[in-house]
């Protein structure tokens, strides 16, 4: 497996692979990304991963500074996970200048995450718009935990006519249903004990055992300070319509000082 930092050595690696199927990460790596390597490999005969915490996605006073990045760890699990080549620009590659062209996605990211992270969307829109150019894969893998981003990525990608198949990865969970994530390393032992509570709420609201008004008030008594905890029409998570059956709940709470997010379909 090979590691590039700049997009002139990764063009000249790509045009020895052949198509490739792509996932995109912040590093930091954990099972749920591994699974989607693995899924990857399911959709071309080599699997490019890229790893770069993306300023234009964190809003001031959030966690950029602080997010883990753990190159070495990372590198030796795609390796081992069976990827070909790694992405891992710095700064200065992928914004040698201030970042002024946006994608500006559909209205959709201004709701759910939108509405608690503005312009969330926009970073996240951006980066993948120029991970896919400098990349240009067959097929990129997202996970369905962050279920919005999927839906906006998809539609991005279908607006702009980029010929990527966007496949989308389960959600892994550790035993106790909490869905992985690089955040989940913030929690004290008494938030990580508590923190399965957002998925255990969800499943109730999924199974039409709760109101997801009153997944709030839920977890609210507990302690958390919820987000939202919304039901939406998985295909473009509208509000779902009595005819819809695709269904997707999706969630975020704070428990203590880490921000968590699920998402679940029924
Ligand atoms: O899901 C993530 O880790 C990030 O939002 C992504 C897609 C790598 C873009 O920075």
């Amino acid at each position: 497996m090979r590691v590039v930092h700049d997009i002139a050595s990764l063009r000249r690696a790509l045009a020895e692979l052949g198509p490739v199927a792509f996932v995109p990460t912040m590093g930091n790596l954990h099972a749920g990304h591994l699974s989607l390597v693995r899924l990857a490999l399911r959709h071309a005969g080599a699997v490019v991963a890229s790893i770069f915490v993306n300023r234009l996605q964190f809003l001031p006073g959030e966690d950029f500074e602080r997010y883990p990045r753990t190159l070495e760890r990372d590198r030796e699990l795609l390796a081992a996970e069976g990827a070909a080549l790694v992405f891992a620009p710095d700064e200065r590659v992928l914004y040698p200048v201030p970042q002024t062209y946006l994608v500006r996605p559909s209205p959709l990211a201004e709701e759910l995450e939108g509405r608690f992270r503005p312009g969330f969307f926009h970073g996240v829109a951006t980066v993948v718009l120029k991970l896919l150019n400098c990349v240009q894969p067959a097929a990129a893998v997202f996970g369905k935990k962050d279920y919005q981003q999927l839906v906006i990525v998809r539609g991005m990608v279908r607006q702009f006519d980029l010929p990527i198949e966007i496949v989308a990865g389960e959600t892994v969970r550790e035993a106790d249903g909490l869905a992985m994530s690089s955040r989940n390393a913030y929690l004290s032992p008494t938030e990580r004990a508590e923190a399965p509570r957002l998925y255990r709420t969800m499943t109730e609201v999924a199974a039409g055992r709760l109101a997801a008004e009153d997944a709030l008030a839920a977890l609210a008594r507990a302690g958390w300070q919820p987000d939202y905890v919304e039901v939406r029409r998985r295909s473009d998570l509208a509000l779902p319509q009595r005819a819809d059956r695709e269904r997707v709940v999706l969630g975020a709470a704070r428990v203590g000082g880490t921000r968590l997010i699920d998402s679940l379909e029924f």
